[in-house]
């Protein structure tokens, strides 16, 4: 697919999206989504992609929400199309390989929804967030009222969504909606070198990894507990693990194939 909105580039193992619509605070219109969709599809297919880094173009927005000028004018039927053709944030979540959102400014409603389908979440310390619908009329669409109760808990989740308030990035680090916040300048070095540090891992052992933590939120904690004894059984099936146990043994770093 031919990119409008998103600039996709590989450095090395890692692959960065930005999304590109400066002017609009990098809002995410219908045809945004639908690059993300196709995107995330081509790169779960990619074998040199280890992880993928999200963020958005410019210095002021990482992603301002959907965007609000597609909210006018549709009937429910066609909104409810729209809602269930485009799940790009499913497909983040559901990616084989880790996602690192790289929160350079504002991340407002599906911003702050698209950044919670991420695996890791850094950001500058200009950065703000919020799930500002509530001041549209609006609920969050984008997985807010699943995701956020379960990264930070019902209560300070209920407070963002019925406010609308927005937080700072040191408060989002505090409730937990963060895994590390930095100056703005050390935003970029930082979340590269976060990322190719995981893309020295197993890419099965990664993916199986996800797999694991995700269940968590999907499945009660026996059914979770099989499933996790599984997939560590499963990862006896790559030769990733046999170099990782060898490596180990022979006191060398491991050579990981993805295999
Ligand atoms: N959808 C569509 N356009 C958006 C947008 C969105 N979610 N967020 C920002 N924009 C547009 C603005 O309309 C403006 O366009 P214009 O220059 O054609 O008028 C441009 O981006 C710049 O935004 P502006 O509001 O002038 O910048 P600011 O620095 O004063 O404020 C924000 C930045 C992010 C605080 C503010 O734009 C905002 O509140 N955006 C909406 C956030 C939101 O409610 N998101 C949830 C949507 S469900």
């Amino acid at each position: 697919m031919a990119y409008e909105n998103l600039i996709v580039e590989k450095r090395g193992p890692v692959v960065r999206i930005t999304v590109n619509r400066p002017e609009k605070m990098n809002a995410l219109n219908v045809r945004t989504r639908e690059e993300l969709l196709a995107a995330f599809e081509e790169i779960g297919a990619d074998r040199e992609i280890r992880v993928v880094v999200i963020t958005g173009a410019g210095d002021k927005a990482f992603i301002a929400g959907a965007d609000i000028s597609e909210f006018s004018g549709n009937t429910v039927l066609e909104q409810r199309e729209i809602m269930h053709r485009s799940r790009a944030f499913d497909a983040m979540e559901d990616c084989p390989k880790p996602v690192i959102a790289m929160i350079n400014g504002y991340a407002l409603g599906g911003g702050c929804e698209l950044a919670m389908a991420c695996d890791i979440r850094i950001a500058s310390s200009k950065a703000k967030f919020g799930q500002p619908e509530v001041k549209l009329g609006l609920i969050p669409g984008g997985g807010g009222t699943q995701r956020l109760p379960r990264l930070i808990g019902e209560s300070k989740a209920m407070e963002l969504i019925l406010t609308g308030d927005m937080i700072t990035a040191e408060d989002a680090l505090r409730i937990g909606l963060l895994n590390q916040v930095v100056a703005p300048e050390s935003l970029e070095a930082t979340t590269m070198e976060l990322a190719n540090r995981i893309a020295g891992m197993s890419p099965v052992a990664l993916a199986m990894a996800k797999k694991a933590v995700k269940n968590a939120a999907r499945m009660n904690l026996a059914t979770g507990l099989e499933a996790e004894s599984d997939l560590f059984a499963l990862c006896f099936a790559s030769e990733d693990k046999e170099e990782g146990v060898r490596a180990f043994l022979e006191k060398r770093k491991p050579d990981f194939k993805g295999k």
